[in-house]
């Protein structure tokens, strides 16, 4: 990936930071974006890159994130877009109007933020690969935080659309969608996995995953990432057509 400029959000910790690790170790060029700026300012130090405090909820920050990269390096080849958060609430007597969009603004608008913000660059270049961090949790239904469940399966639905929109035009959009995996996202639900005995994925093999996106020429398509086999496209069934009577 020399000569390659890639974006990150949430790029400070978890997931985020290894894929801008493995990245600049491809010889990437690699502009963080993260609301964390300690972390954020260490890490772009390590490798290499710029750091820049971006909270990906308010569009005039992430534009001014792609700004900067477009401004330093002339480009934007690759996007991941992958800043998340759980959402600590419920919709019953626990629903919390904050929690919520707070829950809404990273996971779905930080993801319409940065396509948007990304796409004119990509268009002009001809060129681009865009990944979205989304979830199994927009693949599947499981029984907790469905807020966490509605984004993700909104930004699965987004990538599904946009990879067939932008695909043609050599933009691949995709979406990275990983069981849990051993970051600080986990909280609470880390002592009830353990207790479960439930596989949880090391980073590294969710930054593996995302490789294989990157080398891929898909798009539109939404990798699963789970413990004990590779990552591959899931493949949605389709929905009954209509029936000529
Ligand atoms: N770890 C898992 O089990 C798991 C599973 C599936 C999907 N994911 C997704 O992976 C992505 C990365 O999460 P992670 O597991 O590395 O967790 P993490 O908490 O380690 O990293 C999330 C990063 O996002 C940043 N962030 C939070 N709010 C932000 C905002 N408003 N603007 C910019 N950055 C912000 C945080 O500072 C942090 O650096 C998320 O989208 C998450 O939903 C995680």
């Amino acid at each position: 990936m020399h000569g390659r400029v890639a974006l990150v959000t949430g790029a400070s910790n978890g997931i985020g930071a290894g894929v801008a690790r493995a990245l600049a170790g491809r010889g990437a060029t690699v502009v963080l974006a993260d609301v964390d700026e300690e972390a954020g300012t260490v890490l772009a130090a390590e490798v290499g890159g710029s750091f820049l405090p971006c909270d990906v909820r308010q569009l005039a920050q992430v534009e001014a994130v792609v700004a900067h990269a477009l401004d330093q390096h002339g480009r934007i080849d690759l996007a991941h877009l992958n800043a998340g958060v759980s959402t600590g609430c419920g919709l019953g007597d626990d629903f919390d109007e904050a929690h919520y969009r707070r829950a809404m603004g990273v996971n779905l608008d930080g993801v319409v933020f940065g396509v948007h913000a990304v796409l004119p660059a990509m268009l002009a270049q001809g060129s681009g690969s865009i990944v979205a961090t989304a979830s199994m949790a927009g693949i599947v239904a499981p029984a907790f935080d469905p807020v966490y469940v509605a984004n993700k399966h909104a930004v699965v639905g987004l990538v599904r659309s946009l990879g067939a929109i932008y695909g043609p035009q050599g933009i691949r959009v995709n979406a990275l969608c990983p069981s849990f995996a051993d970051t600080a996202i986990l909280g609470e639900l880390r002592p009830v996995l353990a207790e479960q005995h439930f596989p949880i994925l090391e980073v590294s093999d969710v930054v593996e995953a995302f490789l294989g996106i990157v080398d891929s020429d898909s798009s539109g398509e939404c990798w699963f990432v789970v413990p004990g086999r590779p990552s591959e496209p899931f493949r949605f069934r389709n929905a009954p057509g209509p029936r000529s009577s």
